[in-house]
């Protein structure tokens, strides 16, 4: 796997930031001339190149490119990784001043923005991305709205945030709408992206009625949409359509193996029916399809208290509290950067391929394993403690990806270690902003 941090280029638009000079406008040239840096040096790739890419993640002559940005030019997703970091990892916020003292929040008037792609008629495409105020969805909106869609996203804020999008607020590309997708929606579009469901156990414990209502009635809604103005339709999907599975790694052909009724039941078997229905529309309606079936995924913006791994322990650690672990420690798990998924997503929706994908990190770790990497990133001093496993707690959970390596040419890029280091930056600065306590 590559590594962002190591590459000369990438130093080279450090040191272009470290210069003092990290306006928008500064930005805007250094955008274009990267992206056609980029593109130069990649060539104008075909989908028939798509051998020749998978490939290229062995290449070393590659790794400049792959170093500096994120995306594929197949389908034209490249974004230099810099102006990404600019939006999640600002120097200071671009839109408030927070005041320590008194805990207010000033915003600031007029905006500027960062610069987007200008496509032309036919490239630029009207995308729908419901839930994309969460934090999947949120990366989802960032990358598409650079590459210079025009972007659609529909969010009730159950756990999605306004903040997550305000870079993008007011921006002539870009509309948020606050709507629940359990009821129908209307709208012109050539893509929906629908992500919206709450993803992690306590969010979608909290009203497992409504869970299993957003999956059904949402999906329902949103295939019904696409039918009608033949948009295509990319379902986020879960690795918990697989459960606690008896195969080990997990590829795409495996069944799963599901507690119908037990307590993950919402949403495993949730995302399994929204699958079904994905299928029925494909073949009883003809819409176009595409299911992506996501492995555990982190990054900036997840929610600090959204009870996943990744964001208790790096919380904790901030803390200084105890890392918890639920069980003896010795399940596993597999972690993706969001990076790599926002690049899998876009890849999957824009090929000619219907069967579901799975998108993850193969890298196996133990919960154990992973408690003392972060501790170990972040502050060695805390100490780790067990408590009870939950009940269906899978033992193990790593993705076969050769389908998504066969079909999209993708493979995750990012080491863990590396998407961590991002990750606790981001918490740090947003407690420094008095966002999270
Ligand atoms: N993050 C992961 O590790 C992971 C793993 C597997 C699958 N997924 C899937 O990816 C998608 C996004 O996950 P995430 O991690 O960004 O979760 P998230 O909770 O951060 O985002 C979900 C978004 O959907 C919105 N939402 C929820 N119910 C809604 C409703 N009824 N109507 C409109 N909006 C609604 C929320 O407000 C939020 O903005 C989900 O479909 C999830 O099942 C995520």
């Amino acid at each position: 796997m590559s590594d962002h941090s190591s590459s000369k280029i990438i130093y080279e638009v450090h040191a272009n930031n470290e210069s003092g000079n990290n306006s928008p406008s500064n930005d805007r040239n250094e955008f274009s001339k990267t992206v056609t840096e980029l593109e130069n040096c990649r060539g104008n790739k075909t989908e028939s190149d798509n051998a020749e890419e998978t490939s290229s993640f062995e290449r070393s002559d590659k790794w400049v490119w792959d170093t500096m940005a994120v995306g594929h030019a197949c389908v034209k997703s490249v974004v230099p990784l810099e102006l990404l970091r600019h939006i999640y990892l600002p120097q200071q916020s671009h839109d408030r001043i927070f005041d320590p003292t008194t805990r207010t929040i000033s915003y600031l008037q007029p905006r500027s923005y960062l610069p987007v792609k200008s496509l032309i008629q036919g490239e630029k495409k009207r995308i729908l991305v419901t839930g994309g105020a969460g934090f999947v969805g949120s990366h989802l909106v960032d990358r598409l709205m650079l590459i210079g869609h025009e972007v659609i996203v529909l969010d009730n804020f159950f756990t999605g945030r306004k903040n997550n999008l305000s870079h993008w607020m007011g921006h002539p590309n870009f509309e948020l709408i606050r709507h629940d997708v359990v009821d129908p929606f209307l709208i012109e579009v050539d893509q929906i992206y629908h992500l919206a469901c709450p993803a992690s156990p306590p969010h979608y414990q909290y009203n497992p009625i409504k869970t299993v209502k957003t999956s059904v009635m949402g999906t329902i809604n949103m295939l019904g949409l696409a039918k009608r103005v033949k948009a295509r339709f990319l379902l986020t999907s879960t690795s918990e359509v697989y459960g606690d599975p008896e195969e080990h790694p997990q590829a795409e052909t495996y069944w799963g193996h599901v507690n119908p009724i037990g307590p993950r039941a919402c949403y495993d078997e949730g995302k399994r029916v929204a699958e079904t229905l994905t299928y029925a529309y494909m073949h009883q309606d003809s819409v176009d399809v595409r299911v992506a079936r996501i492995f555990n995924t982190f990054g900036p913006r997840m929610n600090e208290n959204d009870g996943r791994v990744v964001s208790n322990f790096i919380m904790q650690a901030l803390k200084g509290e105890e890392l918890t672990i639920y069980g003896d420690g010795l399940q596993t798990r597999s972690f993706q950067y969001v990076h790599d998924l926002v690049d899998g997503l876009i890849l999957l929706m824009n090929k000619d391929y219907m069967e579901p994908v799975n998108l993850g990190n193969p890298d196996e770790y133990t919960i154990r394993e992973f408690a003392e990497l972060i501790r170990n990133e972040v502050n060695s001093s805390c100490k780790i403690k067990t408590l009870p496993a939950p009940t269906d707690d899978p033992k193990k959970r790593r993705p076969d990806i050769s389908r998504a390596e066969q079909i999209l040419g993708w493979k995750p890029r990012w080491p863990v270690k590396q998407g961590i280091g991002e990750t606790v930056k981001y918490f740090q600065r947003q407690m420094e902003a008095g966002l999270i306590g």
